[in-house]
């Protein structure tokens, strides 16, 4: 068995989850995930380029009894990356590293800039690969671990604004996931995506320029099959089930969280 099989549960009759970090948990999807693994019994650290973000969302799950600590990480520097994952993993050995930071920019195609194609790749693409390379490194030697990351529905289809570059970095997610699975599939370590579907976030709402949620809301109602938002607490309950040893064979797998988008 893998993670988290022997702690006692924290209020529920499933075994509780073990320390996990998640990148970019400072708003968002990412605190969704954080906040929704600490209630499930996990001692989660919020490592994020922001690092004020990160304490708060530590304090307001702290606040419910649970356990986190916010840190800073910026997932384009390997060091950072290195040094923060080793030694959340020196604290307390990592069961969970959820590859969640990401950004996003909408632009037609044939104005897209270097820089700006650069800097998306070097977080949604370099910065997931380094963060799941130091999980792995922390997890191999164990023989167990659970590590996730987050693609998106565009690692599936296009995205219906102009997002090439966007759409083609979630692809990278999605496959370096798979690949990366399999190369480990006999360690006891598994390796899997969330794809979320529009979930209203600031990435979104900056996406769309769209001034209030009952905007997003109106056309998310008029384009998802479910016809609402998902929450971030749903892409959260997700990555708890890929976490935990209920998913214990599954891996490789990207499980879209999408109100029926891909069907
Ligand atoms: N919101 C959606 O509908 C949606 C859909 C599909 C996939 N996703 C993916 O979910 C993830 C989270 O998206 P979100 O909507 O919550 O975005 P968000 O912009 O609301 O939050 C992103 C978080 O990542 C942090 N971050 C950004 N760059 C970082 C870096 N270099 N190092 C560390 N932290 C960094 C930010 O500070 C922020 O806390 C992203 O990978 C995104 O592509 C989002």
């Amino acid at each position: 068995m893998s993670a988290g099989t022997a702690r006692a549960g924290a209020g529920s009759t499933r075994a509780a989850l073990g320390p996990a970090l998640v990148t970019g948990g400072g708003r968002g999807i990412g605190r969704g995930i954080a906040t929704s693994l600490a209630r499930r019994g996990a001692a989660v650290t919020i490592a994020d380029i922001d690092l004020e973000a990160a304490r708060s969302v530590a304090t307001s799950i702290s606040d419910e009894g649970l356990s986190a600590h916010g840190v800073h990480l910026d997932v384009t520097d390997v060091d950072e990356v290195r040094r923060v994952v080793a030694g959340a993993d020196a604290a307390v050995p990592l069961d969970t590293v959820v590859c969640n930071a990401g950004v996003a920019f909408s632009r037609p195609t044939t104005e897209v800039e270097p820089e700006e194609f650069d800097r998306l790749m070097a977080v949604n693409v370099r910065g997931v690969f380094f963060v799941l390379q130091a999980g792995l490194r922390a997890m191999l030697p164990r023989g167990r671990g659970s590590i996730v990351t987050v693609a998106s529905t565009s690692s599936f289809t296009a995205s219906t604004s102009p997002m090439a570059a966007y759409d083609a970095s979630k692809a990278a997610v999605r496959m370096i996931t798979a690949a990366t699975a399999r190369e480990v599939a006999r360690s006891g370590v598994r390796v899997n995506a969330v794809a979320p579907g529009t979930v209203d976030t600031d990435l979104v709402r900056a996406l769309g320029g769209l001034a209030t949620g009952e905007q997003l809301e109106a056309l998310a109602g008029a384009k998802i099959p479910m016809g609402r938002l998902g929450l971030a607490e749903e892409i959260g309950a997700a990555v708890c089930f890929l976490a935990s040893d209920e998913a214990s064979y599954v891996t490789g797998h990207t499980l879209a969280v999408d109100g029926g988008w891909l069907a």
